[in-house]
């Protein structure tokens, strides 16, 4: 599926803008990566634009995991699945309690010889954004990815005391000033991640944090990711330039 018609059915809906739907889809298509797994889907915005990707591949599988409450969001992942044709690309989990809990059964579901077996080539972490579980997510997701493989931190500046809907509520009044003060992604990224033995080839773009678990392939992914963002910025640069240009016509005019 191309990308301009999965951006025209979920192009306007939360939590992901088009512009960084396309950078998944470019990462996904450009590095082959097939098998996907993602922490916190929401409306599944994020889940159809990689599903697009490994539609317009012909192979691959995404496993997107949220909670029971996303059935609750409108609309919702399995509506959004069916406007764009990706069900069979995309397969959600809804759990009770959390994907901590969910990860366990993969790592169960991948043992061979007492040992787990990585499945992932790439995984995206949009959840909590909280240090518990995102920092526990990060070393059960690291068992699951294969060499070579990239993990995707969103958020890396997210605060409880910034977001516009939680800083009101009675729970984040209740949490201690740096709890709800600091930003838990940007810890879990520069604590937990970027000293990880098993990780190389950090890239840090805006609110974004991705890295490589070592492998063999780390030239040619890391190449793709340039020529993403690169492209990305000379497109950004083009519109800026267009827009300068139709406010001088319009003044003169
Ligand atoms: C920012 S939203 C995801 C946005 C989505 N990736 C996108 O870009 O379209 C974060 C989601 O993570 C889910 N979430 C937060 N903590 C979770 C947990 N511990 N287990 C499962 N889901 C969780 C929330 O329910 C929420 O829907």
């Amino acid at each position: 599926m191309k990308f301009e018609e999965v951006a025209r059915i979920v192009g306007k809906v939360p939590l992901m803008s088009p512009e960084e739907g396309r950078i998944l889809y470019d990462f996904i298509i450009s590095t082959k990566s097939q098998q996907i797994l993602e922490l916190g889907f929401a409306h599944g915005t994020s889940s159809c634009y990689m599903g697009a990707a490994l539609h317009e591949q012909g192979t691959g599988h995404l496993i997107t995991i949220d909670n029971d409450s996303a059935k609750e969001r409108e609309p919702e992942i399995e509506s959004l699945l069916e406007a764009t044709g990706l069900s069979s690309y995309v397969t959600p989990i809804y759990s009770q309690t959390s994907y901590s809990w969910e990860l366990r059964a993969l790592l169960e579901q991948h043992q061979a010889d007492g040992m787990t077996q990585p499945i992932f080539d790439f995984c995206f972490i949009d959840g909590a954004h909280a240090w518990e579980p995102d920092g526990f997510a990060f070393f059960l997701v690291e068992k699951l990815l294969k060499p070579g493989g990239w993990i995707l931190f969103d958020d890396l500046d997210w605060t409880y005391a910034s977001s516009p809907g939680l800083r009101g509520s009675e729970f984040v009044r209740a949490m201690p000033v740096d709890y709800k003060t600091t930003a838990h992604i940007e810890r879990v990224w520069s604590l937990l991640v970027t000293q990880h033995s098993n990780f190389h080839n950090f890239r840090r773009e805006g609110r974004w944090g991705w890295a490589e678990k070592k492998g063999e392939t780390s030239t040619q992914s890391r190449a793709a990711l340039d020529s993403i963002y690169l492209k990305q910025s000379i497109s950004a640069d083009g519109a800026r330039l267009l827009k300068k240009i139709v406010k001088r016509i319009v003044r003169r005019s």
